[in-house]
């Protein structure tokens, strides 16, 4: 009801200007931050299996992204969106609400068993699989086409899990120890691993969309290796790989940086042109804050230069596109900002979790410069500040000169924050997005994410305005020297089935890469598949076969390619399938064996020629 009266007093006083909207923000803001938090943490918990509300048929531990099942369909569990909420779960534990130890413990399950799942991405045993981003909430593989790898994910769940395990060591109670180092290690070790031997490797980004490199992929992963280190060696784990492969992510994540902003985007695909603005690099800002760390551009901390100059070039490139900003033209006001300005995915619309990435980037900032007691505005983030302050000048400022930056800083955050508000139903609901023509809520309904955001945005704010310490240290400290040359290198990884977290025991056998290429032409609109007795194969189900990739066809040559781990020493009898554009299926006439080689082997890629049936267009 609380909520109600916000909303109703913030529509009828947002026309009177900014005396009305600072009453608001004083007087208001936080009792209604305070009761949608409330409610967005229940709604993360109504998304979680087996007991959420939300999401009957999800199993144990399985953090569902949203309970949307068609338009979007989103009735999957993603590894970045469940990992994400999980820290913000183990974050909200450590200070208090111990009731969410089992949520903690089931996803810890959940995880051991998924990164056993063999998947179109790969399989355990190469590491490879556990870059799938995407799961059915039943812990098995999705098949069909998607934008993967993705190399976010094993990163951020390491992230998570290991601020589960060094609360864990801190307890010092022996079977606290134990959990941390029997169950906890062994599935933070083989992300850790995976992060170490391929964070060279492209993949896609985290809007699914763009392969290449990505900035917030980069950073995540070098805070990944730099706290997993410091963890290992608590445990007393061989670490080496992981130190040795953080300074040079750290390096390579200094690349992004084009003098304005971070590009979100690099190595990209030809032909993808974008201007590179991003909420990844915001994202990226709150993903790797420290409260411990300095203003460090390197490390892109959220009062650093670079990110704060990013974060203005990020906001003004919304401010003209959206309907809804139109009224916002004064770069002091806050707007309502999505994910990319070229966006188009549901027409392209502001986010809740965006909107709030910026509000939560300043919060965090202002712990930072609150430790120091100063701030200083260098030429880097000038702009930034004028925009705010405009009779700011380069300097270093303490005492009351601190204070009223500081609080212009606060003021701009928290007027982010009261957008999102602005175009929250009364319910308190939050979708993924909302539209830049009305602010109504749009696309996948009661985004698990975006809860997640409001309750890191809450946490961040409360640590920005009181003696409330949100996050702990990652340790940045021990991992923030760039080194003077970048080396494009990579540590091969072992990868074990966390069988004591969980994993079924006997899983996560040896595997061989296996290149598929069949020649079969096609007109535009009929896809290639490939269907076999194997799990990987989709044991025979057209539906569940995997789908072909046709980057290499040419009029020379029409090649459709497969690449598959199959388990060591079998022999796979499979066939290739056309599925024509009305989603009929039309089969090969022939029958194909594969004698796949043993352990450590090496398969010439498979040569083959459509036998069978010619589609023909609808
Ligand atoms: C679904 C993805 O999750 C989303 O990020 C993307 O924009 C659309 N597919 C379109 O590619
Ligand atoms: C689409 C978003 O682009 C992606 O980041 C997210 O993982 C999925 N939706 C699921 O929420």
């Amino acid at each position: 009801m609380r909520m109600r009266a916000f909303f109703a007093v913030l529509a009828a006083t947002s026309l009177h200007g900014a005396v009305a909207r600072l009453f608001i923000r004083q007087d208001y803001l936080p009792g209604a931050i305070e009761a949608e938090n409330t409610f967005a943490l229940r709604s993360v918990l109504n998304n979680i299996g087996p007991n959420g509300s939300q999401v009957p048929g999800a199993v144990t531990g399985v953090i569902v992204a949203s309970p949307s099942t068609e338009d979007p369909n989103y009735f999957f569990t993603w590894s970045r969106d469940a990992a994400l909420t999980m820290k913000m779960l183990v974050d909200e534990f450590l200070h208090g609400k111990t009731e969410l130890r089992p949520y903690i413990q089931d996803y810890l399950k959940a995880q051991a068993i998924l990164q056993t799942v063999s998947n179109p991405s790969g399989a355990l045993s190469s590491g490879r699989g556990l870059g799938e981003p995407k799961y059915y909430c039943n812990l098995t593989r999705y098949n069909d086409a998607w934008g993967r790898p993705q190399r976010d994910g094993p990163a951020l769940r390491a992230t998570a899990l290991i601020t589960y395990a060094r609360w864990l060591l801190a307890t010092g109670e022996g079977s606290d120890a134990n959990e941390a180092k029997e169950k906890v290690w062994p599935v933070v070790q083989n992300d850790l691993n995976y992060v170490a031997q391929y964070w060279n490797s492209t993949g896609f980004d985290l809007w699914e969309e763009v392969s290449g490199s990505s900035f917030f992929t980069t950073a995540v992963q070098h805070r990944a290796l730099v706290e997993g280190s410091a963890l290992g060696k608590e445990l007393d784990v061989s670490t080496a790989a992981y130190d040795s492969q953080a300074p040079n992510i750290l390096c390579f994540l200094q690349t992004y940086w084009n003098g304005q902003y971070a590009v979100a985007n690099i190595n990209t695909q030809s032909g993808f042109s974008r201007t590179g603005i991003d909420a990844n690099t915001v994202l990226t800002s709150i993903a790797t804050f420290d409260p411990e760390a300095s203003c460090d551009d390197a490390l892109f901390q959220p009062c650093s230069p670079r990110a704060l100059a990013n974060l203005k070039v990020y906001v003004d490139s919304f401010r003209t596109i959206y309907t809804i900003n139109r009224n916002t033209s004064s770069n002091s006001s806050a707007a309502a900002t999505g994910r990319y300005p070229e966006d188009v995915y549901f027409n392209g619309n502001p986010w809740y979790l965006t909107t709030l990435a910026v509000a939560e980037q300043l919060y965090d900032a202002i712990q930072q410069w609150n430790t120091v007691s100063t701030l200083t505005v260098s030429p880097v983030d000038l702009a930034f500040w004028q925009s705010i302050s405009p009779s700011t000048t380069v300097g270093t400022y303490s005492g009351s000169d601190f204070i009223a930056l500081r609080d212009a800083a606060l003021a701009y955050a928290d007027s982010f924050v009261a957008v999102a508000l602005k175009y929250t139903p009364p319910s308190g609901a939050l979708a993924e997005q909302y539209s830049r023509e009305n602010g109504t809520a749009l696309s996948a309904r009661d985004l698990t994410w975006s809860y997640a955001s409001f309750v890191t945005m809450r946490g961040a704010r409360l640590a920005a305005t009181s003696d409330y310490a949100q996050v702990p240290s990652w340790g940045s400290a021990s991992g923030n020297e760039v080194p003077a040359v970048c080396e494009a290198s990579s540590v091969q990884g072992t990868y074990t089935p966390a069988v004591d977290a969980g994993a079924p025991p006997g899983s996560g056998g040896c595997t061989v890469l296996v290149t598929f290429n069949v020649n079969a032409s096609t007109y535009y609109g009929e896809n290639i598949y490939l269907g076999g007795n194997t799990i990987e194969l989709g044991n025979w189900n057209p539906a569940e076969a995997l789908p072909g990739s046709a980057i290499a066809y040419s009029a020379e040559r029409p090649l459709w390619s497969f690449v598959v781990e199959l388990p060591a020493n079998s022999t796979v009898q499979y066939n290739y399938i056309r599925k024509e554009d009305n989603g009929e299926y039309l089969f090969e006439t022939t029958n194909r064996t594969l004698a796949v080689p043993p352990c450590g082997g090496n398969n010439a890629p498979v040569e083959d020629a459509w036998v069978g049936p010619v589609g023909t267009p609808s």
